[in-house]
């Protein structure tokens, strides 16, 4: 009997020692904050990131949507995965996706074909086409960070996404497979990694224009801590209320959705410190959503209505009179001749553009660096396009303005935090630190 004993447990703690260290080395380590690397493409100027996905896993490519309201994926050519798991109809996934629509499919099941599950409306927001896909959950791998470099890999086991056809990832860069959704619902990548490790509902984006260096996503709060002096970003921000469209401006929606979208409050345009004359209701979200000023990673140039192109390109060559100009290289519409043009820490010298906040105290300040594109050796062009007339949005600003600037969302209490350009602190986006401490 006592050797019978001991002989089971033996084999009860060799069998289940490792498996009880797994588990506490798996629960015990709670991230506080996680990130994704991001490259900014060459031929299409979409910025890219790769997520670890299904099981055996694999890397999947995603062009960044700030204003996608979740993740989606092709699911109809390629998906292999032993852990899919569609969202049957009136399930609490569909529920938290908000879903109003429950589906059938007329072919043999498959990942995005399966009978009594619900649709969501997944969105290309490069070429605004929306098409109807399956929501599914499936195991998701992603790094952790402590701030300043990235730490071990944790998971995510039951990431909603939604499937999507093959034709939606046309005007995506080549070798994508869908988009990241980084939009204020709660199936937004920044609140479903938020919830599944209980941090802070916020996330920050840190791009570059450089096509080869690795720039940065962090979900969660800072530090968020560049190179070369391992300055914490985060502690340097200026704030400005986030604002809700009442109305989506997706591609595809369901009637009576928000806008899963980051919109601002920019009251005036100052060039120079002069206030540009501007239709001020343009500035403002109108009842059915129109109007106001977003945020968008997938415009790479500012966009603005008409009337306010016009304001600003005129104010802006008025300044900056004793330049010469050459002609006009689309899409933009004022060019320089960049050997008059002197530079400095933050870029070309050129008229400061200020985008006045909730108070003239409080702007965002666009530098040189992040105004002026060079388009050819001696060419630099005002990096602003013409949105046209009644355009859904008034102001977009894109990803020539966003780069070297930290921007944090913060979801939950409705804030933007930003630092301008990250020039003046001697440190750019492609300073994070990407060697593992893990
Ligand atoms: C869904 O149900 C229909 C009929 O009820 C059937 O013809 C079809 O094959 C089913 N599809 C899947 C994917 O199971
Ligand atoms: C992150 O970890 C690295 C290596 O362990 C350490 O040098 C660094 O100070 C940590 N950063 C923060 C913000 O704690
Ligand atoms: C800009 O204008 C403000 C008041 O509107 C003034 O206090 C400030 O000195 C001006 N700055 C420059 C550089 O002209
Ligand atoms: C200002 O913009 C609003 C909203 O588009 C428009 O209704 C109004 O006519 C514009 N006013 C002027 C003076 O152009
Ligand atoms: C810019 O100016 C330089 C020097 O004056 C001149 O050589 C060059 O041709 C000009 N370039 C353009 C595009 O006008
Ligand atoms: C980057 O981080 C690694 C790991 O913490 C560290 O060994 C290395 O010195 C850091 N690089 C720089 C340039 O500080």
């Amino acid at each position: 009997m006592a050797s019978l004993s001991s002989f089971s447990f033996l084999l009860f703690s060799s069998i289940l020692f490792p498996m009880i260290s797994f588990s506490i080395a798996q629960t015990s380590f709670r991230p506080k904050a996680l990130l994704l690397p991001v490259t900014k493409d060459s031929s299409t100027l979409q910025y890219l990131t790769q997520i670890n996905q299904r099981t055996p896993l694999v890397p999947i490519q995603l062009t960044l949507g700030l204003g996608n309201a979740f993740l989606w994926v092709d699911c109809e050519q390629g998906y292999v995965s032993s852990t899919y798991k569609p969202a049957r109809c009136r399930s609490a996934q569909c529920n938290l996706a908000q879903s109003k629509a429950c589906g059938e499919c007329f072919s043999p099941p498959k990942p995005g074909c399966n009978n009594n599950t619900c649709s969501l409306l997944p969105d290309n927001t490069i070429t605004n086409t929306g098409t109807i896909g399956e929501l599914a959950q499936d195991i998701v791998s992603i790094q952790s960070t402590n701030g300043s470099n990235p730490g071990r890999v944790v998971s995510v086991p039951n990431l909603l996404f939604a499937c999507a056809p093959s034709f939606l990832l046309e005007g995506l860069a080549s070798g994508v497979k869908g988009m990241a959704g980084l939009g204020r619902t709660k199936m937004g990548l920044p609140s479903q990694f938020s919830a599944a490790f209980t941090f802070d509902r916020k996330f920050a984006i840190c791009l570059s224009s450089s096509t080869r260096s690795n720039v940065v996503v962090f979900f969660g709060d800072g530090p968020y801590v560049f190179l070369p002096r391992n300055f914490d970003l985060s502690e340097s921000l200026i704030y400005t209320p986030l604002f809700i469209n009442p109305a989506s401006t997706a591609g595809a929606f369901f009637e009576g959705e928000k806008s899963a979208e980051y919109f601002i409050g920019v009251k005036s345009i100052k060039i120079n410190n002069e206030t540009v004359r501007l239709n001020t209701s343009l500035l403002s979200i109108d009842s059915k959503g129109n109007g106001g000023t977003k945020i968008s990673t997938v415009k790479p140039y500012t966009v603005l209505e008409t009337s306010i192109y016009s304001a600003v390109v005129d104010a802006f060559v008025k300044v900056l009179a004793k330049v010469k100009r050459v002609a006009a290289v689309p899409p933009f519409g004022a060019c320089f001749n960049s050997s008059n043009i002197g530079s400095t820490r933050v870029g070309p010298a050129v008229p400061d553009i200020d985008l006045v906040l909730q108070s003239n105290s409080v702007f965002w300040r666009i530098f040189g660096a992040n105004s002026m594109v060079q388009v050819s050796e001696d060419v630099l062009c005002l990096g602003f396009v013409d949105g046209g007339v009644k355009p859904r949005t008034s102001i977009v600003i894109g990803g020539h303005q966003l780069e070297d600037n930290l921007l944090q969302f913060d979801i939950a209490t409705n804030r933007l935090g930003f630092s301008s350009s990250l020039l003046f602190r001697q440190t750019t986006c492609s300073n994070f630190n990407f060697t593992s401490n893990a």
